[in-house]
């Protein structure tokens, strides 16, 4: 089955949700993504039925108010979606820049659902004042408004009417949390650019981060977390400490893209921890798996494997 896919986001775990779906229970009441994107997984396991409810969050307003768009109220984003790329034929990066500027100023999520498309590789930018920068890609026009409108319906057939949405600080989420939720957490990337990371106009801190999930292992929460990765040698960000009680799922995420432009053959490592309620239940076991073309090369380890003895 394709996985409709209307927003285009860098940092999208839709390539690895298949793989990421393994370490998830067969069947659960509700998965709450705190840092949902593009919310890759809560489509993926809505695709598979394994979930009875969604609830979605991020931090960032205009993506929200997108994905509430999506879910909710398809036929009219899609519209909307086909007039804006309809009046780029004449001058597409004219166009682009006006709209980026129309979004700047009114945060319209109408807007934003074009600029994603249409800006190289859904690689949002936000500056200092948090006013999105990001060029558009001169090669491409962006998804063609019937594939679009496509993506859209497919969305929303799975989550509407079993999807909370909200944009909230991922704390507040976490507080909201109950023993039948299943948690997955991708929090923006650590040490793209010093403490702040430009693609989500907002970073989260470690430490803080580190006490919210030993404040889940208390309360017995189950959750997974895709957390620190690392290209050949390089680790970007700190590990999670091993009092935690984490085990580690090692995913090869493939060539980074900056390793292909450098022509080496580096691997990026994608790391995903599994809480220890979670895996009592999942009991992840070991198995070397080579994925058709295209895919993914999967790395389980057998039992608990912490990080600081990994590296
Ligand atoms: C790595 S991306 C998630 C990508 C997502 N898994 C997907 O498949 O598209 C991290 C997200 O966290 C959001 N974010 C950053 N700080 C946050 C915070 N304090 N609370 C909630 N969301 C936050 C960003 O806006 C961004 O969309």
């Amino acid at each position: 089955m394709r996985m409709p896919h209307p927003i285009q986001y860098q940092g999208s775990k839709r390539n690895l949700a298949a793989t990421i779906l393994r370490y998830l229970p067969c069947n659960f009441s509700r998965l709450v993504e705190p840092f949902a994107g593009s919310a890759a997984i809560s489509i993926a396991c809505a695709a598979k039925g394994r979930a009875k409810s969604y609830w979605i969050n991020d931090l960032n307003e205009p993506l929200v108010e997108l994905l509430e768009l999506i879910i909710n109220h398809p036929s009219e984003i899609a519209d909307a979606y086909q007039q804006i790329w309809n009046q780029q034929l004449e001058d597409s990066i004219e166009h682009y820049y006006r709209v980026r500027a129309d979004f700047n100023r009114t945060r319209d999520p109408r807007l934003f659902l074009y600029l994603l498309a249409r800006c190289v590789k859904g690689s949002v930018r936000y500056n200092s004042e948090g006013l999105l920068n990001q060029s558009p890609d001169k090669r491409r026009h962006g998804t063609k408004p019937e594939t679009m409108r496509e993506n859209i319906f497919g969305v929303s057939r799975l989550l509407r009417g079993k999807t909370a949405i909200s944009s909230l600080e991922y704390k507040d989420v976490l507080s909201g949390v109950g023993k039948d939720d299943v948690v997955y957490m991708d929090p923006p990337y650590q040490g793209v650019c010093g403490n702040r990371d430009s693609r989500y106009f907002a970073s989260i801190s470690h430490d803080e981060y580190v006490s919210a999930l030993a404040e889940l292992n208390e309360r017995q929460i189950r959750y997974v977390v895709s957390y620190d990765g690392r290209t050949g040698d390089k680790i970007f960000g700190k590990l999670l400490p091993e009092n935690l009680s984490l085990t580690l799922v090692r995913l090869e995420a493939g060539r980074s893209s900056q390793a292909t432009l450098l022509g080496r053959d580096d691997i990026t490592i994608e790391s995903l921890y599994l809480s220890q309620q979670l895996a009592r239940e999942v009991k992840p076991v070991p198995y070397f798996h080579r994925k058709p073309e295209n895919e993914q090369l999967v790395l389980t380890e057998p039992e608990k494997y912490y990080v600081a003895k990994l590296f």
